[in-house]
């Protein structure tokens, strides 16, 4: 089943282009510049009811949902976050009827995350799935919801889910952003940047060796750092969480604009860090911070798009084609996925089934 590649995951990672036109086929309407989204199964007055919306997921899917919700934020401008599932179970969340739900989870039977969606039902509140797996326990317990449509996913550690995923989030929010004061030509314009997305993804891929030789140096760090700042952070929180996950090496994700307020303590020649620099506004700030590293002799990696002046300071970095900015977040992630999946196997570790952990938590 492997299918020639060395692990189930680097065989998910190559199918991200493929799973990422499956996830958008059928699904971009041109003719409104929205997306079709007929599995939610709510109307658009309903829908356009929702003054909030809140995120649940789990690991890799909650750092998804948190994207997700900034997206929502940024199209719909209905006020989005994202929450654990396994906190939000625990501490007597209060149900509002204007909220919309949203549960993300690959296999669709994470305890926590059901458990919240049940709680949410059982108080009467509206909420949809985000999952991959169909006829999974989340899937048939939400209101409805958007399939991932990724394949089956074995390594522990997702990537083609949570490519889906992002895409699905990116869907959601074109799809309220519509429904609210989205213009028809920024509806294109997203529509457009969704079509691009699998051919990007497939540079990225191509890629491989050079975030290869990256990796090898981060495979050696007893710790790490990856920054990011509002867009960029949730990336910056799932690419630690890869590494941690699959290479054992610790990583710390923190906002880039809180480096000053404390972690930069920490900063010396063995301590690497990943640093997410958009092609944004923030750009200049974020390349700033870089600087602040560089000055603590750190060895910087950064993730950035092609314009970003950094070559000029001696950094390493691991160049994405650029998208629209709501969007770019999924492709800045892709890199992270490559470099946790070298590290690991620059160390010799099982990729695929990483210690103490499984792909899905079913029990408490
Ligand atoms: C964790 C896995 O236990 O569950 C993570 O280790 C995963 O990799 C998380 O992201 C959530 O799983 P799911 O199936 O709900 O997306």
């Amino acid at each position: 089943e492997l299918s020639g590649h060395e692990h189930y995951m680097l065989k998910e990672m190559r199918e991200q282009p493929d799973a990422a036109e499956t996830c958008l086929r059928g699904r971009l309407d041109e003719r409104f510049a929205t997306a079709r989204l007929d599995g939610i199964g709510l109307d658009a007055r309903e829908m356009r009811g929702f003054r909030r919306v809140k995120v649940l997921g789990c690991g890799s899917a909650y750092y998804v949902g948190q994207m997700g919700a900034q997206m929502i934020e940024d199209l719909a401008r209905i006020p989005a976050d994202a929450e654990a599932a396994s906190e939000f179970r625990y501490r007597r969340p209060i149900i509002e009827p204007d909220t919309l739900y949203v549960a993300v989870s690959q296999s669709g039977e994470t305890a926590d995350t059901a458990f919240a969606v049940s709680e949410i039902k059982r108080k009467g509140g509206r909420v949809i799935g985000v999952v991959n797996v169909v006829g999974s326990t989340i899937a048939r317990e939400v209101d409805g919801g958007i399939y991932l449509h990724a394949g089956p996913e074995i390594a522990v550690a997702s990537t083609k889910a949570l490519t889906n995923m992002g895409l699905a989030f990116a869907m959601l929010a074109l799809h309220l952003g519509r429904l609210h004061d989205l213009s028809f030509a920024d509806g294109q314009r997203i529509l457009r940047g969704l079509e691009r997305i699998p051919a990007q993804i497939t540079q990225i891929l191509d890629d491989e060796p050079a975030i290869a030789e990256v990796a090898g140096e981060i495979a050696q760090a007893a710790s790490t750092f990856y920054i990011g700042r509002v867009r960029g952070f949730p990336v910056a929180r799932e690419g630690a969480q890869k590494l941690k996950e699959i290479s054992y090496v610790h990583a710390e994700a923190y906002q880039t604009s809180e480096l000053k307020h404390g972690p930069l303590a920490l900063i010396n020649a063995q301590m690497p860090t990943i640093a997410i620099i958009p092609g944004d506004d923030l750009a200049k700030r974020n390349v700033a911070a870089a600087e602040q590293v560089l000055a603590r002799k750190g060895p910087l990696v950064s993730i950035t798009h092609p314009g970003v002046e950094l070559d000029h300071l001696g950094v390493r970095s691991i160049v994405v084609p650029k998208n629209e900015p709501e969007l770019d977040p999924i492709l800045l992630t892709i890199p992270t996925q490559i470099l946790a999946y070298r590290a690991a196997v620059v160390l010799g570790h099982d990729v695929d089934k990483p210690r103490n952990l499984a792909k899905s938590v079913t029990v408490e």
